[in-house]
């Protein structure tokens, strides 16, 4: 194991896409960011400066940050974020989890402009459960604003109703020549010769014959997006940094947060074609439509050859959705098993819905909420996991609900009554240990719609999934307790919930993967005893929709695990450079 050490420089600078330059936050000026590349087993050190004039801060999505929640990074939860002119380092390893992950901005809306990639090589002589790529290409999918995303948020917190789409979704920061300015005219010989071609288009260059890995990432801030490249296939080989049971598909489906590792060969007519990425939505909102586009061009072809169209699923094809999820299987192999908790010690019930709150400095007086068990969470002053480690009282209330009030008809008709939505930091405890099954049931509390929920600090295992409302008879009766996918954000689907279990001590890790001396501890008393117990995921996780216009409206909470008994079995103590709040 190494260490590995970063120098991240928070920074404006002008950033120029759709031929409108604007300052844009980014991290030593790069966008999207710089990929942070390791080793499973290393340590990580990453020094973040702040020289923009946001607060800020970084979380390293997916990694596990074994007792070690100060490196997990979101702002408030965590951490109270690194103010202008500050730093603070991420100190984390890398243990038992290899493939591809990301790093992105966790306060407000500053992910739009500041993420990254995180790309995880398996120990040294350890190779891939699959056919081994000739070269790999990292393909970050986003979004972009000609306005200051700032004030597209603010516009969403003032307005009853959702601010301005994105004028462009992009592939690796870029949306590709069917964006024109658009003033222009869409023609090939504009495509081909257009400056705005070069600027604003990503290309990955191929050869004939040789197999390539594209570790693909959500970035974009609201919208699942369909992948696909013209006369390619994939075959899927890993999402969120767990394998899969290989499959070959002709699109991908990735909602914000998530990560897919796909094979591509490049066996076509060597030529030039299209990869396109656009939102999937089959809720009854206003559709976005907009489609990023990228090359792929095999070696040696000119540029005045017109690329060859990606077709992509309908934007509203549930079927397709569905089939592809049902299709992510984990791999589930001898050296990487599934460990799947067979039995639950608690039960826990949440409903997604939407709700209406009173702001007088709001467009019509009223403000739009989202609500888990009808209950938007507000942000604390103070960082949750500091209160919870200092035993600070009036922080947060670990009361979360375990179920609704009281059961309806959650995705029946649309519902306009107010159902008595509330405004709190609440959370809820977890004993050390303990086996958790969450059921996240949407609702037509104004309106249906998929969300992708992300936990903190953990992996879990999607062990079911429908349409409707969720049968607590008749549904665990079909759950996937054999090879069921694990990850670390999972959609629930339009009007229908989506169940998840995972053990409050990582079942992720296999004990005879996980090596002690590993662990890094920030203080000098680490013990050097051999463990005979799982690392648990001790402090307080944050769990919330990655669409960040539902997060902004409240759609979160967090899980407070419990220290277990062991000396080992408690959050490590905080870092010196820790930001005040
Ligand atoms: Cu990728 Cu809490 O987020």
């Amino acid at each position: 194991a190494a260490i590995k050490k970063y120098q991240f420089d928070v920074q404006v600078n002008n950033v120029s896409r759709l031929c409108h330059a604007k300052p844009i936050v980014t991290v030593n000026g790069r966008f999207p960011g710089p990929t942070i590349y390791v080793r499973e087993g290393d340590r990580v050190l990453v020094n973040v400066t702040n020289h923009a004039q946001y607060n800020m801060s970084i979380h390293w999505h997916g990694l596990k940050q074994y007792r070690n929640g100060w490196a997990d990074g979101p702002a408030y939860i965590t951490q109270c974020p690194i103010k202008t002119g500050n730093s603070y380092t991420y100190d984390f390893n890398v243990t038992g989890q290899r493939g591809t992950l990301w790093w992105h901005a966790h306060i407000f809306w500053l992910r739009a402009t500041v993420y990254g990639a995180i790309v995880i090589m398996p120990k040294p002589g350890t190779p891939f459960p699959f056919p081994q790529p000739n070269r790999e290409e990292v393909i970050l999918l986003g979004e972009w604003w000609h306005t200051d995303v700032e004030e597209v948020e603010k516009q969403g917190q003032k307005m009853g109703l959702p601010p301005n789409m994105s004028d462009a979704h992009t592939i690796n920061g870029k949306p590709g020549p069917l964006f024109p300015c658009s003033e222009k005219p869409l023609n090939p010989t504009y495509i081909i010769n257009s400056a705005p071609f070069y600027l604003d288009t990503f290309a990955m260059e191929v050869e004939s014959g040789k197999t390539y890995l594209l570790r693909i990432i959500n970035a974009a801030l609201n919208d699942e997006l369909f992948f696909a490249i013209a006369g390619h296939n994939f075959t899927v080989v890993e999402v969120d940094a767990v394998y899969t049971k290989p499959f070959t598909t002709e699109a991908i489906l990735i909602a914000p947060g998530q990560t897919t590792n796909v094979l591509v060969q490049a066996n076509q007519k060597p030529g030039r074609y299209f990869m396109a990425a656009r939102p999937f939505n089959d809720a009854p909102i206003p559709v976005d439509n907009k489609t990023a586009t990228g090359i792929l061009q095999y070696k040696g072809i000119p540029n005045s050859l017109l690329p060859t169209l990606a077709q992509l699923p309908a934007s509203n094809d549930s079927e397709f959705a569905l089939n592809y999820n049902k299709k992510l299987r984990s791999l589930n192999s001898p050296k990487f098993p599934a460990d799947v908790p067979q039995k639950v010690d608690r039960k826990l019930f949440y409903t997604i819905g939407f709700g209406k709150d009173s702001c007088p400095t709001c467009v019509n007086g009223t403000r739009l909420l989202a609500t888990l068990n009808n209950i938007s969470f507000v942000m604390p002053q103070t960082a949750l996991l500091q209160a919870h480690y200092f035993n600070l009282k009036g922080v947060f209330k670990a009361d979360f609900p375990d179920k609704p009030p009281k059961p309806f008809n959650y995705t029946g008709a649309p519902l306009t009554a107010s159902l008595g939505t509330s405004r709190a930091t609440r959370l809820s405890k977890i004993a050390f240990n303990s086996t958790i099954e969450l059921v996240l049931q949407d609702t037509n509390l104004l309106t249906v719609e998929s969300h992708p929920f992300h936990l903190h600090g953990y992996n879990f295992f999607v062990v079911g999934t429908g349409i409707g409302n969720f049968d607590p008879v008749k549904d665990p009766a079909n759950y996937n307790l054999v090879d069921p996918i694990e990850r670390n954000t999972a959609a629930v689907p339009t009007g229908g919930w989506t169940a998840i279990r995972f053990r409050a001590d990582n079942p992720g890790i296999h004990p005879s993967f996980f090596n002690f001396s590993d662990l890094h501890t920030h203080t000098h008393t680490k013990k050097k005893k051999k463990l005979t117990v799982y690392f648990d995921c001790i402090g307080v996780w944050f769990m919330h929709c990655h669409l960040e216009l539902h997060t902004g409206w409240g759609l979160k909470t967090a899980f407070a695990v419990e220290d277990g008994p062991g000396p080992d079995q408690s959050v490590l103590p905080p870092p010196t450079d820790l930001p005040p709040c």
